[in-house]
């Protein structure tokens, strides 16, 4: 393969069809676009951050047909055909509710850039495991990254909820 080769591959754009908070979305993406910039720069859904870029802090979290996934580590093209959805879907879906109460109550955030990630990892740990202690909250969360919190009172608005 040519140098001119590659760089023609690395321009190519594709078109796709991802189900993004349950609403299905036509468009044509460069094949290089990670899902967390197509999200957020593409479709203006700015709730999912973006923090490493490595697949280490978590903040990028949003979930892949049902499941929690790092929107840095997948391309968008591989979303083609599949669901996704954001902290935005889910919270207008009243999902959160319970974990965003707790939160606000416990003080579980101060800037708030790891909170939309945190939340939805908290709410898979929630759904696999309703009772969850702190050592497994601890455990769960270990792959979400918060600079400001401390994690004590991010665990203890789990614990409420897990409660
Ligand atoms: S931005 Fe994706 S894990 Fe940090
Ligand atoms: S509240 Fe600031 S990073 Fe967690």
């Amino acid at each position: 393969m040519s140098v001119d080769d590659i760089r023609a591959n690395a321009a190519a754009e594709l078109d796709v069809v991802i189900k993004v908070n349950g609403k299905p979305v036509s468009c044509r993406v460069p094949v290089r676009r990670n899902l967390v910039d197509f999200l957020r720069q593409d479709l203006g859904l700015t709730g999912t951050h973006v923090g490493c870029e490595h697949g280490v802090c978590g903040a990028c979290t949003v979930r892949l047909q049902g499941r929690i996934v790092r929107g840095c580590l997948l391309l968008a093209v591989q979303a083609d055909g599949l669901s996704v959805e954001t902290i935005e879907g889910a919270a207008e879906s009243g999902e959160l509710a319970a974990l965003q109460d707790a939160f606000v109550e416990r003080n579980a955030l101060q800037c708030g850039f790891c909170t939309p990630g945190m939340l939805l990892t908290a709410a898979e740990l929630l759904k696999r495991n309703p009772g969850a202690d702190r050592a497994q909250i601890r455990d769960y969360l270990s792959g979400n990254y918060c600079r400001c919190t401390g994690y004590q009172a991010i665990v203890d608005a789990i614990e409420q909820v897990s409660r």
